[in-house]
């Protein structure tokens, strides 16, 4: 075989294409321009769907690349052998020039000639579309690739689920496909064993798809007005199979990612079983991240689409990070590691090194910063399972001993609900299916603790599913699902009523200007003292108004530099960090308290960078950059000893 790197074969395959006369096109987006059906581009026909359907590429009918993808169906299941969320994938297309008549030949000579990769042709293995009412038996195919020399046992037909690939959406080109496989040195699993199980005899490593068909919104195939070829070899999973190395994260591609993992946690790859799967997580999420964010049309963590998706991964990776032990700021120190590795393919991650940095520090600080309260509020729900389960379990050995009955009824609040349950385990009458269901109800976290997980500490509720998972729990998504949807509908509400005024409503304007006011109650302290304090609050649609305890008029001079100092703080873009601890904690902690007595035993901190820490129930922006600028526009008196200042925030 002529490889040894991952950039060899990349090379060698555009160079292959190129002298059969394929213009090589950079990557497109791994964000689809035209496809609102989907996320992510997930193969590297993707955006080529247009001229898939007929329109003329500018760089003619023969193309050949190397695609940035990203597929997070599987994500869950990353930190397995197999299993990436990002890939490149190498592909080649016939835009209505040649079909299979030249692609299977061209696939053999690639993977069997001495002057390419050189397979032993006995260690290779084919299938093709058996056929059924949407599309005829490929016959055709099959007998392109007897024509090379290829073997009936090496040969296999299989159905639709198997040898049809597309649309990349919901509707567009597909059609029949033929793929390739590496036969792996060990015995079939059985008398029927084939490419189509998964006993790992079979190791597929090309794809090359007929694109004559395309998939209506009915579910019907109806034939393109041309006949194309789209082919895929997943960089990672080829080279992986072609080094012979027993899982994609143990070759080269990955080895500066994982040294830099290593080095940054202490812990090495195969240690135990738990730190190789963090490992591979944090390895695989963060170059996903990587390249999500520093894609030209790359986006930054959110609550929504792609956003949700990134902000799951760097906080799925930190999350794992921390668990290894890793300091704060690893995932900038990685990303520059995946960026350097990959600029010369990918110059965009250069040009875009800096955003890349930063966002990953903003996410990740915001996200460490309630981690480990999270983590703890996540313990003391699993406990309180625990301790509920273990009360439960000692109850049904046993109904009438006291101990057993007291501590089941320190278990079971007196809701409406508990109360016959508790009549019952009080006089010894409740039933084995009674305390059954009770402890059923232990095996799953309630949708409120997962909701106050994700709402208060920013715990994604995959994340919470997967600590759950690990403690051999389930989480009610459910439930979790139907709050985050009140939630939502409240704070839509809230937008509806926006300018009403007051703190009524957590829409973004109210939160951004509620934030600003922050943000100049500290200045205010900072260039007045700190005797100065807030005295009342008033939001609209249009500017914030805040009462301040001083005794006299300011001069031209403090306000500018109020207002100065607002400005450093906004262009600090410094992350907005909401916390929940008891109000000596945050006293402590140096937070400035108001309106003490009007909370409860929580009360929730927001820290702003350096420069604000206050006891607050929110809502806020989630950084200050989001205010873009601030301005006062009046300075007046309110009452004795009061000064009013109004001002408004950019739009
Ligand atoms: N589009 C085909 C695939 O992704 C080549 O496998």
């Amino acid at each position: 075989m002529n490889i040894s790197s991952a950039k060899e074969l990349r090379s060698l395959f555009l160079r292959f294409f190129a002298e059969k006369g394929h213009a090589v096109i950079p990557s497109a987006s791994v964000i689809p321009e035209n496809d609102p059906t989907v996320l992510f581009t997930t193969a590297g026909m993707h955006p080529l769907v247009p001229y898939l359907m007929g329109e003329k590429h500018p760089m003619g009918n023969r193309l050949t690349d190397v695609q940035k993808c990203i597929r997070t169906g599987d994500i869950d299941d990353v930190g397995d052998p197999s299993h990436l969320t990002f890939f490149e994938m190498l592909g080649n297309w016939s835009l209505g020039d040649y079909f299979k008549e030249k692609m299977i030949p061209w696939s053999w000579e690639f993977l069997t000639s001495k002057d390419w990769l050189g397979l032993d042709p006995d260690r290779l293995a084919f299938t093709v579309f058996e056929g059924d009412e949407d599309a005829p038996r490929d016959e055709e195919a099959a007998n392109l690739w007897r024509a090379q020399g290829v073997q009936d046992d090496h040969l296999f037909y299989l159905p639709k689920k198997h040898n049809w690939w597309g649309p990349a959406g919901l509707t567009g080109p597909c059609g029949p496909d033929t793929e390739m496989f590496i036969i792996k040195d060990q015995p079939p699993c059985g008398p029927n064993c084939s490419p189509a199980c998964f006993c790992g005899r079979y190791l597929e490593i090309w794809n090359d798809v007929f694109m004559q068909y395309e998939k209506q919104a009915d579910g019907t195939f109806v034939p393109l007005k041309q006949k194309n070829v789209d082919t895929g070899m997943g960089l990672e999973r080829t080279f992986c199979v072609l080094m012979g190395a027993n899982t994609v994260y143990e070759t080269e591609i990955f080895a500066g990612i994982i040294g830099k993992i290593e080095e940054l946690s202490g812990r090495k790859y195969g240690e135990t079983p738990e730190i190789t799967r963090s490992i591979r997580i944090i390895a695989d999420h963060m170059r996903t991240a990587t390249f999500i964010i520093g894609d030209d049309r790359g986006v930054t963590p959110s609550n929504v689409d792609q956003g949700y998706v990134l902000r799951r991964l760097i906080r799925r990776a930190v999350r794992h990070g921390m668990s290894l032990g890793m300091p704060q700021g690893f995932t900038c120190e990685i990303a520059q590691v995946i960026i350097d590795q990959y600029k010369d393919v990918y110059p965009e991650l250069e040009r875009h090194a800096d955003f890349i940095l930063e966002q990953l520090k903003l996410e990740e600080d915001r996200f460490q910063h309630t981690l480990k309260k999270g983590m703890a509020e996540f313990d003391k729900v699993y406990n309180g399972m625990m301790r509920r389960r273990e009360a439960f379990t000692a109850l049904k050995a046993d109904k009438a001993n006291p101990d057993a009955v007291a501590a089941a009824l320190r278990q079971l609040p007196p809701s409406p609900e508990n109360k016959p349950i508790i009549e019952q385990v009080k006089d010894g009458s409740v039933s084995d299916e009674t305390i059954d269901a009770l402890i059923r109800a232990t095996e799953v976290m309630d949708g409120r603790s997962a909701f106050k997980l994700y709402d208060t500490y920013g715990f994604p509720v995959e994340i919470t599913t997967e600590l759950a998972a690990e403690k051999g729990i389930a989480v009610d998504t459910e439930g979790f699902a139907e709050r985050f949807k009140k939630h939502q509908e409240n704070s839509h509400a809230g937008a509806e009523q926006r300018f009403k005024g007051g703190l009524a409503d957590h829409s973004e304007q109210t939160a951004r200007l509620h934030t600003a006011t922050h943000l100049l109650h500290a200045a205010l302290r900072r260039v007045l003292g700190p005797e100065v304090a807030q005295k009342g609050s008033n939001i609209t649609a249009e500017r914030l108004r805040f009462d301040f305890s001083f005794g006299r008029k300011m001069t031209e001079e403090e306000k500018q530099e109020v207002e100065r100092l607002v400005n450093e703080y906004i262009k600090a873009s410094a992350p907005i960090v909401c916390e929940e601890m008891t109000v000596p904690e945050a006293k402590a902690q140096g937070a400035i308290g108001l309106f003490e007595s009007k909370y409860g035993e929580r009360v929730k901190v927001y820290t702003m960078g350096e420069f604000s820490k206050e006891i607050c129930g929110g809502p806020h922006a989630s950084n200050t950059g989001e205010l873009k600028s601030f301005k006062i526009k009046k300075e007046e008196a309110s009452s004795a000893g009061v000064r009013r200042i109004k001002a408004v925030i950019g739009e």
